[in-house]
């Protein structure tokens, strides 16, 4: 079995639930506390041994490949300032991971923008990651996924348990638990509602995909608002090569939301030994 060595992160969607902020920043660059989100999401992928990052963008993203960039003037000043710890956390950005760019022309859907990585991923499996999805896990999310697909041999998707008046919010699996976090995935159910929803297992941003999945995606037709929707190749890989459906460990932030943004901020700060007393007692006064 090929080892996973790659991982594709799609950023090529407008943000328009971010908008003023989003006009002309990506909103990927928005940061958990003062790291831009991408940047959570790539420490993920590299402490799970990722070699290589593709990242789909597109209009106004520019800023994202800046940010894994060398920045020699900003570098210069800082030396000549004597701000060494800032310049190994800027080094250490730069040197992070081997991440390449592919621009999706138009949005015209997550599957599309997976499908954009073909040439570059080739013959071997990979990992998506959407960065709306950050997961604060001791063992990184992408490693726990990764652990099951050399298990399995087969496509793994992330799952989380949510409540059951939330099911219109997610992808909602139906299928058979075979140990205690893991599932054999038969049906992807797109936003049901509570009464319709087969389980209260969502799928979030993570996944590891063989490269079958690229045939599947270029058999998909358009669908709701005429976008390449991931799930329908999904449907497509569970039915005829099998999907595992896995818990992972960890918490979950949905940042593409203003209050799940709000509250990563505040879960992430309180971690901090720099910010955390001082936020929790502030928090507190607010509180009465
Ligand atoms: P969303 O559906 O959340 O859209 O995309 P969005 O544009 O990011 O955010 P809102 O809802 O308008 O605020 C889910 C993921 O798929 C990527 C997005 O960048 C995000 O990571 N995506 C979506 C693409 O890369 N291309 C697309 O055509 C659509």
């Amino acid at each position: 079995m090929s080892k996973v060595r790659k991982a594709v992160i799609p950023v090529a969607g407008l943000g328009t639930r971010f908008l003023p902020a989003t006009k002309a920043v990506p909103k990927e660059l928005l940061p958990i506390v003062d790291v831009p989100a991408i940047q959570v999401v790539i420490e993920e992928v590299v402490a799970a041994g990722i070699e290589q990052v593709i990242l789909i963008t597109g209009r106004s993203k520019g800023a994202i490949m800046d940010h894994f960039d060398h920045s020699y003037e900003l570098e210069d000043t800082l030396r000549r300032r004597g701000q060494t710890e800032l310049i190994e956390a800027i080094d250490r950005i730069s040197e992070m991971v081997r991440a390449v760019a592919i621009r999706q022309k138009a949005p015209l859907g997550l599957g599309h923008a997976v499908l954009c990585a073909k040439d570059t991923i080739g013959d071997e499996p990979f990992v998506v990651l959407l960065p709306d999805d950050i997961i604060d896990a001791k063992r990184p999310a992408t490693a726990q996924l990764v652990e099951q697909y050399e298990r399995y041999g087969a496509g793994v998707v992330s799952l989380m348990k949510v409540p059951s008046e939330d099911t219109s919010m997610y992808g909602i699996i139906a299928g058979d638990r075979m140990d205690e976090r893991t599932h054999r995935v038969f049906t992807l159910v797109e936003k049901p509602r509570p009464e319709n929803a087969p389980s209260n297992l969502a799928v979030i941003g993570r996944y590891v995909l063989p490269p079958e999945i690229f045939g599947y995606l270029e058999a998909t037709r358009p669908g709701h608002g005429g976008e390449i929707q991931l799930t329908d190749a999904l449907q497509a890989l569970a039915t005829e090569r099998g999907l595992v459906g896995y818990e992972f460990e960890g918490t979950r932030h949905d940042i593409g939301d203003k209050f799940g943004f709000l509250k990563a901020n505040i879960e992430y700060a309180l971690k901090r030994s720099d910010l955390g007393p001082a936020l929790r007692a502030y928090l507190e006064t607010i509180d009465k």
